[in-house]
This record gives structure tokens, sequence and C-alpha cells, in this order.
């Protein structure tokens, strides 16, 4: 069976390949049957999966970090392309085939020894405080804190969702923080800044656990949260270094503590100093970047598809300005809902934000079940709406 890509999926297409089963959970319909919804997904994104026919026969055959075989068709349920599922089975991957697993894994883009390295460097030439390189370095040398590192995603399925993310993403913060405290310089304690990015997810390390190949909450994820559970992990390290001054101690664990910005959004304080403004913001930035760039991925010059996650339709800006002006694109088509099955990039060039949108927005969960969703881990708040919802931190 060849692999037909997510990324390569469209409407109205048979999709007989194999897929991940990133979550898996069975639920009754309107008229009382049963149905299994799927998260599918490869290395190029997620697709929602539902088995509406022989439930029973289908259900013990697999679980959620398994390779399947499926047979289906996609179509378009909110403004989501989705496959019905007429046939699924596991398919037996040996352990050490590392490059089949491969298919199926998302990776950082940079390797995580090469990228681990950029981040000592940074801090080795901007970190000056010795209390604040004192604690750095705890975390820097403790081997399970540092594997952790380099392997985790930042999140559960919101942004930097894939194996290395976590550093991918504390990384690229680091190098933010180091330009914005120069930019601010008068106004920022470079080294709580810079060791509160560093270490503002660490808490994800206790949150989150990979199994599987599944991302899941742990029970201490589910309970306590990363936000409580880093800033136990920092203090206990910091309660490790005689003399730590409890000034920087205090301004270090605001910025932690406060960096999803809103009460609602899951911090219990708001930010009140500069430090933790700025980790707020860049915390945000990379997440929503990453995000928008996941979604467009390697589109062309015309909108996405609708996204759930950011609640809207989204431009590849720099495709739609590089192409010409009748709109011709090599790219595949990727936005068939709106339009029928038959816009190129022309079709939607000028028009206002499409019409859809706050229909697809107002609808949004209306429909099937979401087992990502309402998992008790996520702060609270998670419209999905709003600037700075939680949902873009979890
Ligand atoms: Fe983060
Ligand atoms: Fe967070």
């Amino acid at each position: 069976m060849e692999k037909i890509l997510v990324s390569d999926i469209r409407e109205n297409q048979k999709v007989d390949s194999t897929f991940l089963v990133k979550g898996k959970s069975q639920a009754v319909g309107k008229t009382g049957k049963p149905y299994i919804y799927l998260k599918l997904s490869d290395k190029t994104g997620e697709i929602k999966g539902y088995v509406w026919d022989n439930v029973e026969k289908f259900a013990g055959s697999f679980e959620a970090g398994d390779i399947v075989k499926v047979k289906s068709k996609t179509s378009v349920f909110q403004n989501e392309l989705q496959l019905g599922i007429t046939d699924i089975e596991k398919v037996s991957l040996d352990d050490n085939d590392a490059e089949m697993l491969s298919m199926f894994l998302k990776s950082a883009r940079r390797g995580a020894n090469e990228m681990f390295s950029e981040l000592v460097s940074v801090l080795n030439e901007n970190l000056s405080d010795e209390y604040i390189i004192k604690l750095a370095d705890k975390f820097l040398k403790d081997e399970n804190y540092v594997k952790m590192l380099k392997s985790m995603p930042a999140a559960k399925s919101i942004h930097h969702a894939y194996i290395g993310g976590l550093l991918e993403h504390t990384l690229g913060m680091l190098k933010i923080g180091v330009f914005l405290a120069g930019h601010y310089g008068g106004y920022v304690v470079k080294d709580v800044l810079l060791a509160s990015i560093l270490l503002h997810d660490a808490g994800k390390m206790e949150e989150l656990c990979v199994k599987n190949n599944v991302t899941e909450y742990s029970d201490e994820g589910r309970l306590l949260g990363h936000i409580v559970l880093g800033a136990g992990a920092i203090d206990r390290k910091i309660a490790e270094i005689p003399g730590f001054p409890e000034k920087l101690r205090l301004l270090l664990l605001h910025s932690i503590i406060s960096h999803h910005g809103e009460l609602e959004y899951g911090s219990p304080k708001r930010p009140k100093t500069a430090e933790a403004f700025l980790l707020h913001y860049i915390d945000n930035m990379d997440a929503r970047i990453n995000q928008l760039a996941d979604f467009i991925g390697g589109g062309g010059a015309q909108w996405s598809q609708y996204s759930k996650s950011l609640d809207r339709y989204l431009l590849n800006s720099v495709a739609f300005a590089a192409s010409d002006d009748t709109g011709e694109t090599d790219a595949p088509h990727r936005h068939p809902a709106e339009n029928g099955g038959h816009a190129g990039a022309g079709d939607d060039r000028g028009k206002p934000e499409p019409a859809s949108e706050a229909e697809a927005a107002g609808r949004k969960n209306g429909g099937k079940p979401d087992s990502g969703k309402n998992n008790g881990a996520e702060t609270a708040g998670n419209t999905g709406s709003s600037l700075f919802s939680g949902e873009f931190f979890d």
C-alpha cells in the first residue's frame, strides 16, 4: 500500500493508507449508534477519522499509539477534512524499524544536539549573574532534564507538538529574549528574563508524558499543571544553591507563574514586571508563529483550510506576495470547503475575511466530540477566540 501523506489529502479522495493513531475514543451518536473517533497522523500532520459502521468489530483491534492501515474516503465537516473509515487494521511494526517509524513521527527541523549546543552558547554568552548561572547549570547538568528537553514536544497538540519541539521553542525564545533584553535595556533584568525563558516550560516535563509515541497528560499534569509543577521544580533547585538571593528568586518565580498572562488562562498572577511581560509575549509569539507555519506548511498562495485552534483562515503571505497577478500557483488546492472544490488562488484574492469564518467559529466543537480537549489539564477559558487564549500555551 502506497503511503498517502496527511498533507496531500484532499476533499472527496479515496484514502487507503497507513497512519499513527494519536487519539482514539468511542462515543454514541444522536441516533444511539456507537462510533469510533480517531486522530490519525503522520510526520506531515493530523486528520480526524470516524468509523461509523462495524464498530464492535474494530473497537478492540487497535489502540492509540498503533500504526494502522485504513480504507477511507474524505469529506468535509465544519470546514475540516475528515476520513470516513470503512476498514481499519493494526500494522505490526518492527521496533527497530526506525526509518518506517520516522514516517509517522514529526521532529524538529534541526537536530537536538545541535540546538542544545546553541542553547548552551547563548546562555554562556549572555548570563552574568553568578546565582542565575548556578541555577541554569543545575538544570543543564541534570541528565534527565536534558534528555527530556531534547526530545519532548512543547505541547500536547497546539504548538511545537513534535519531537524536539520543547527545545526548539526554548531556543527560539532565548534568542528573541537576548534581543529584547538589549532593546528594553534600562527596564529589564536580563538574567532573570533569560532564566525564566529557559525554565518557563520546565513543568511540562512532568505535565506531559510520551507513551507509545503519543503525548498524553500525566496525573501530575492533570491535577497540578505545568505552572505549579515548574515553579516547584525551580524552587527545589534554588534551595540547593546556598545564598541564592531572595529577590532574584521572587522575580524568577513571578515570571514563571504569570507567563500565561491572565488569571483565566491559568496564571495565578498577571505579569507585574518587565521580564514577566516579555516572557508572556515572547512565549505567545513563538507559539503562534509556529502554529501558523505548521498549518500553512507547504501550501501555496491561497487561503488555508479553517484553523480551529487559531479560530480563522490563514494565508501563506510569502507565497501570496510571490504569486503572479492572475493568482496562478503551482501549489495544491487547499481550501475545498469554502469554494466548492474549484478555487484557485485568484478566487480568494481581494475578498474580506471569508464569510463562513464566523459561522465556522460559531460552530466550533458543536458537532463531533474532540477527545483532545476537555481533558481537565487545559487551562480555564479555552474558547480559542481570544488573542491570548490559554490554549496556545498548552
Ligand atoms: Fe512556552
Ligand atoms: Fe505555559
